[in-house]
């Protein structure tokens, strides 16, 4: 796309604008989003005034700007992810309502781990991960599962660090965490006691395409001191099915 005059394409700052809203971060004035862009704001403005008027973003009653609903739309329409969840959400229940503890599902995005879902009860301890919400893959569960069972340029790109510590239990060193993505691969499983937070335990299991790939993590957060078995028992069937379900024969 055409360059503006400051070098950066028009694509580049519409991506700055749209990343601007995060999972915590949903509404914003145009002139936060102007400045959290980087753009002048006379740009900000014209850009907001643009996408609100393709739907791509909305303002409300006190002209205050959120994602609109138009991209949440085309969005959902991303035949992978959708595929995915789809083919995950029934068993996805099921770990729900036995184990009652946020259940849920992520797949590697930019060396990271971003959830396509989350399933919670009332019961249900502390959590961090948001739906369309991401995590570094060397400090939570899925994430270990999506770097074990991933390329070795990806594990290496990660274990090459920074490696950020999010809680004091995160596994910062490279060698330990080379170690810990060993044990994940011969394991099955990957168990994250207190990487994230302090208070809660991460189990995760692999989940793979019909061909054998890799493709998600299905994951449980537990209350730190839980029993693990039963819910590696309930993440390993229902691993299995939404593998059926995405064609896998074993
Ligand atoms: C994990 O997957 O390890 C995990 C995720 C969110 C939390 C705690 C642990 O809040």
């Amino acid at each position: 796309m055409a360059n503006s005059t400051s070098g950066d394409s028009v694509t580049d700052r519409l991506v700055r604008v749209l990343s601007t809203f995060t999972p915590t971060r949903t509404v914003q004035t145009a002139a936060e989003i102007g400045r959290r862009a980087d753009l002048p704001s006379s740009t900000a403005h014209r850009l907001v005034g643009e996408l609100v008027d393709s739907g791509l973003l909305e303002r409300d009653d006190d002209r205050r700007i959120r994602i609109g609903v138009k991209l949440w739309e085309l969005a959902t329409r991303s035949s992978h992810a959708l595929r995915l969840r789809q083919a995950a959400m029934p068993s996805m229940e099921r770990v729900q309502a036995r184990i009652r503890e946020h259940t849920q599902l992520a797949i590697l995005e930019q060396d990271e781990a971003l959830f396509l879902e989350r399933l919670s009860g009332p019961e249900s301890g502390s959590n961090v991960t948001r739906i369309a919400g991401r995590l570094p893959l060397h400090a939570a569960s899925s994430g270990l599962v999506l770097l074990a069972f991933g390329d070795r340029e990806l594990r290496e790109r990660i274990l090459a660090g920074p490696l950020v510590r999010t809680a004091a239990e995160t596994l910062t060193d490279p060698a330990a965490l080379r170690r810990k993505l060993a044990e994940v691969a011969a394991l099955g499983y990957a168990v994250a006691p207190g990487y994230i937070e302090a208070v809660s335990t991460g189990v995760a299991v692999p989940v793979r395409d019909e061909t054998g790939t890799v493709v998600a993590a299905l994951s449980v957060v537990l209350r730190r001191d839980a029993v693990i078995e039963p819910a590696l028992v309930e993440l390993h069937r229902a691993a299995r099915e939404i593998g059926a379900a995405l064609g896998y024969r074993r």
